[in-house]
């Protein structure tokens, strides 16, 4: 079996292959290293026929479905998976053939309602049902102490304890340990009696993941993240630099209609020498009036950057094939310490 580990901060993600066939399996995806896996699979001369997510997970973003969409091969999860857009729905005990390699699906809830371990061989990929030195939080929607009990100590510990543990999270760096380790050495596996280990559960007052409701937004709808909307926008315009558009404004003319996309406000406040007021709210709406002409150069420019690139990416679909965006905001801009007017457009 060819086995890749990709850490994502304490995120782990797993390529497994099959040597024999060049069938490879993609476990837990994390969004922004989409790239990195591609070529990891090109690297090791495997193809990835399936995207497999141990769970809805709440504290990242899962590349399943934007994978699956570019490589045409089926998203992989629990039955119990709220997720709309997944084609294949696993069972407990239910083997997934990867080439030669069988990957048996365990249902483990707990962690979530839809949480299953994959086991490869020796190797048990456990999603966050069981970590290095922890479990899977319990306190997360759908979470059930009472659940994870049973799908450890009825469950999984049950296993060879010579067998691998591979989980979702890592955030010691402590890299693969066996189910003996843990038995041996895990503290919330010191709990084994089934009150215990639920009470101690539900006092580890845990903060919450930095970015919950996003990553349970789009993981259980499909639906994109901010960034994404970025990077998709970042990808369909070219930039100009503070420095270029310095030049220009200084040289004067008007081939370059800058356009400031931030709201009346912020404008009057400070905006670019020259630049015309067009509110991202109302681009679509008035951009006729503004820009008769659609092979004008316009640039786009905002507080930071980010809603400058949405306005540039909407004005391109519109058909103003020479619309560019600021690389940098107006904080940017007055941090250079180029010029800056105040007050009403003229
Ligand atoms: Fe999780």
């Amino acid at each position: 079996m060819i086995l890749d580990t990709i850490a994502t901060g304490g995120c782990r993600s797993y390529l497994v292959g099959c040597p024999d066939t060049s069938a490879a399996a993609l476990i837990d995806p994390e969004l922004s290293r989409i790239d990195r896996y591609l070529g990891l699979a090109a690297r090791n001369s495997l193809r990835i026929r399936f995207l497999i997510d141990t769970h809805t997970h709440a504290d990242h973003f899962s590349a399943s479905r934007e994978m699956a969409r570019r490589l045409e091969v089926p998203v992989v999860m629990h039955r119990h998976s709220p997720a709309p857009f997944v084609d294949m729905r696993m069972e407990d005990g239910e083997l997934l053939a990867v080439g030669r390699l069988r990957l048996q699906a365990m249902y483990t809830p707990g962690h979530t309602r839809d949480s299953m371990c994959v086991r490869v061989g020796d190797c048990l990929f456990t999603g966050d049902t069981l970590m290095a030195g922890a479990t899977g939080r319990t306190d997360l929607p759908t979470g059930d102490a009472d659940a994870l009990y049973d799908s450890l100590f009825n469950g999984i510990l049950r296993l060879d304890p010579a067998c691998r543990v591979y989980p979702a999270h890592d955030h010691q760096g402590s890299g693969p340990t066996t189910l003996g380790q843990e038995l041996a050495a895990n503290p919330r596996l010191k709990h084994r009696e089934r009150a215990a280990f639920v009470e101690n559960m539900r006092n580890l007052n845990l903060t919450m993941p930095a970015h919950l409701t996003e990553a349970l937004r789009t993981n259980m709808s499909g639906g994109k993240t901010a960034d994404q909307l970025l990077s998709e926008a970042a990808a369909k315009v070219p930039f100009m630099s503070l420095a270029e558009l310095s030049y220009r404004v200084e040289a004067g003319g008007g081939a370059l209609a800058v356009l400031d996309v931030r709201e009346r406000d912020a404008y009057e406040q400070g905006h670019i020498p020259g630049a015309r007021l067009l509110p991202r709210g109302q681009l679509e709406l008035r951009v006729n009036e503004e820009l008769p002409d659609p092979t004008q150069h316009v640039l786009t420019y905002c507080a930071l950057g980010l809603i400058s690139t949405l306005a540039a990416a909407t004005l391109r679909e519109m058909g103003f094939q020479r619309a560019v965006a600021l690389d940098g905001g107006m904080a940017a801009w007055r941090d250079a310490g180029y010029p800056v007017r105040t007050g009403a457009e003229p």
